[in-house]
């Protein structure tokens, strides 16, 4: 299975495109391609200093579409709908979206949009056919690339397509120690998606860095 990344560039997408890409085929997508070429050094510097094999690729956010079977929406909410616009051929490919719509005021709050969450605006706008999930909404970017360290979290995974939710909870545990839920429909990812907030304002009044969620 190839990976694309739209966004591949940015604070989770690179984190997440230097672990996937050591142990599957990465596309990491930008706007500019240059961008996603300094991505791809940043994967294959860092696994060639380890030793390790890394397969990774650069391109636009639409040759990802194009050459990716599941796609990780890693860009800002208010990005989200003029990126998707943007590109063609969003049919039959599973999309898996880590989008969390939240603001900063005075702590940080959930903000999502009239659809009720990030994921059912995604759903909204993508084709019928395209098949989308919830996941990696609650795992900070710097614990990405902190490409040493063990993610030990746990990762709730929303969607309607069981076959989809399937490989999208395989690829979760196929990433360090991540753990896999199934967390139930679509239409539960606005339960996900503002976890985030929660973790960030946890963060902040206790004076601690990257909290993550894990269920025992
Ligand atoms: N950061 C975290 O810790 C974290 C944790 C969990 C979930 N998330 C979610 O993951 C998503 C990505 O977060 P992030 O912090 O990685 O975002 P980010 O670094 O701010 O941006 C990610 C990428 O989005 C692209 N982008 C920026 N402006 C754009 C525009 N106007 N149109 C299209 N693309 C644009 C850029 O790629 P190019 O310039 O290369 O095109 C950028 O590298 C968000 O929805 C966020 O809620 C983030």
């Amino acid at each position: 299975m190839r990976v694309g990344i739209v966004g591949g560039t940015g604070e989770i997408g690179e984190g997440m495109a230097m672990r996937l890409s050591r142990i599957m085929d990465v596309c990491v997508g930008s706007r500019e391609v240059q961008k996603a070429h300094e991505t791809c050094d940043t994967c294959l510097i860092s696994a060639k200093e380890r030793g390790i094999n890394c397969s990774v690729e650069p391109g636009s956010n639409q040759q990802v579409v194009d050459e990716s079977d599941l796609i990780i929406l890693a860009i800002p909410f208010k990005h989200v709908e003029s990126t998707i616009r943007g590109i063609t051929g969003w049919e039959d490919k599973i999309v898996v979206s880590p989008v969390n719509p939240m603001e900063r005021r005075d702590c940080f709050v959930y903000t999502p949009p009239t659809e009720g969450s990030a994921a059912l605006f995604i759903q909204k706008i993508l084709p019928s056919n395209t098949r989308i999930c919830t996941a990696f909404n609650n795992i900070a970017g710097n614990r990405w690339r902190d490409i040493d360290s063990v993610l030990s979290y746990s990762v709730p995974v929303c969607g309607d397509d069981p076959d989809a939710k399937r490989i999208v909870m395989d690829l979760v545990d196929s990433i360090s120690e991540l753990k896999s839920f199934d967390a139930g429909p679509l239409s539960s990812s606005h339960i996900v998606e503002s976890i985030t907030p929660l973790l960030l304002n946890v963060a902040r009044f206790n004076k601690m860095k990257d909290v993550g969620i894990r269920f025992v």
